[in-house]
């Protein structure tokens, strides 16, 4: 079975031919106008959104589908105590493919495990998202022509901030990506994508604590919200929640053609004066996420029960009862799944549904 859980879950030559189809969408919509008829995609979402889940809706519904599903937990089995597990086997009996955002991490991976049908992971608490990743790359696609040779800043909430780890992961596959990280000390990336994929991988990335500072060297401004909803602390909220705001005056440092590009939504982060400049690419990018969800929805649906576009076993894992997960918000932690835990090259432990460290190695 082919799911989307994690971006490597699609190799570059798979993510090529995405990119590849919407674009072919983008020119030839009417091409694909019944290519779904009779097809249901489930939306499940636990967690608010407005541009994933209504893109998934209208992708699905241009390429002549149908959508069900739910977009708050209070309104499904969730709210009686049903895990994801047994949400997602029984969604699977209903439609041809699910995609489900969830505030616990890990829980569309958990579902993938025991679904019929191809899994898509909308957005898994502050860890991943790779439909937003598959948005990124074709926008930055379109606006630059390429997906390598370029440097691309992150700026903001990259600790929290899943489309950033997502994207960061993707563009490791890419050739000469350089990585700048603008952000204050607290809403630093995490260990594991500076470890086990930046270093590990060769991804060339400096860390930088003010915008001014590199915005001539950009190709990408890749902005973000702080995540006040992921925030243990309101204090720390508070300290960091006006940290980095472009403005006018900082675009004007920037490349002639640097493209800005934000997931959305945007807080304060982006000042309304910038959207009129040519660069700002964010609402592009809004719709480019429906044309690559479209793609996406085809592919999946062709690769479904093909043997060669199986998805791919990253690591190997092992089941170990007597250890735990640190992070609270992992499926491990909140739900009846198998204990399961990978070893990486030099470092600790880590969790195979979260990616983050055992307690014992805190
Ligand atoms: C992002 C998300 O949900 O992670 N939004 C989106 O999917 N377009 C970013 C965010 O919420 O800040």
């Amino acid at each position: 079975m082919k799911h989307l859980i994690d971006p490597t879950d699609i190799s570059v030559a798979e993510t090529d031919e995405i990119i590849e189809l919407a674009l072919d969408i983008i020119a030839n919509p009417k091409k694909y106008a019944e290519y779904c008829k009779g097809k249901k995609l489930a939306t499940l979402f636990y967690e608010p959104s407005t541009r994933t889940r209504l893109s998934f809706t209208s992708a699905m519904m241009e390429l002549g589908g149908n959508v069900l599903g739910f977009s708050e937990a209070a309104s499904s089995s969730t709210a009686k105590g049903e895990s994801v597990q047994d949400t997602a086997k029984t969604v699977s009996c209903f439609a041809d493919l699910i995609a489900m955002r969830h505030f616990i991490e890990g829980a569309p991976l958990a579902a993938s495990k025991v679904s019929g049908v191809p899994i898509i992971n909308a957005g898994d608490g502050s860890h991943s998202h790779p439909t937003q990743t598959l948005t990124d790359l074709l926008t930055i696609t379109r606006e630059l022509g390429r997906l390598d040779n370029f440097t691309i800043g992150f700026c903001g909430d990259l600790k929290f901030g899943r489309t950033v780890h997502s994207l960061i992961k993707s563009l490791s596959a890419r050739s000469n990506v350089k990585v700048v990280l603008i952000a204050p000390n607290e809403l630093r990336l995490p260990g594991y994508i500076r470890h086990d994929v930046c270093e590990r991988l060769g991804v060339e990335y400096k860390e930088v604590s003010t915008m001014e500072e590199v915005m001539g060297e950009l190709d990408v401004l890749y902005m973000t919200r702080v995540q006040k909803e992921r925030f243990l602390d309101e204090d720390e909220f508070d300290r960091v929640k006006d940290s980095f705001v472009l403005d006018r005056k900082k675009m004007s440092l920037a490349k002639r053609n640097m493209a800005v590009l934000h997931p959305l939504p945007r807080v304060n982060e982006i000042l309304t004066e910038v959207d009129a400049d040519p660069r700002a690419a964010y609402f592009r990018q809004v719709e480019n996420g429906k044309f690559v969800r479209m793609a996406l929805i085809c592919k999946l649906l062709e690769w479904k029960n093909d043997p060669e576009h199986e998805t791919p076993i990253h690591f190997e894992t092992f089941e170990d009862k007597a250890l735990c997960c640190s992070n609270a918000k992992c499926i491990s932690n909140l739900e009846r799944v198998p204990m399961l835990f990978r070893h990486t090259e030099n470092g600790p432990i880590r969790c195979y549904y979260c990616d983050n460290k055992t307690r014992d190695n805190m």
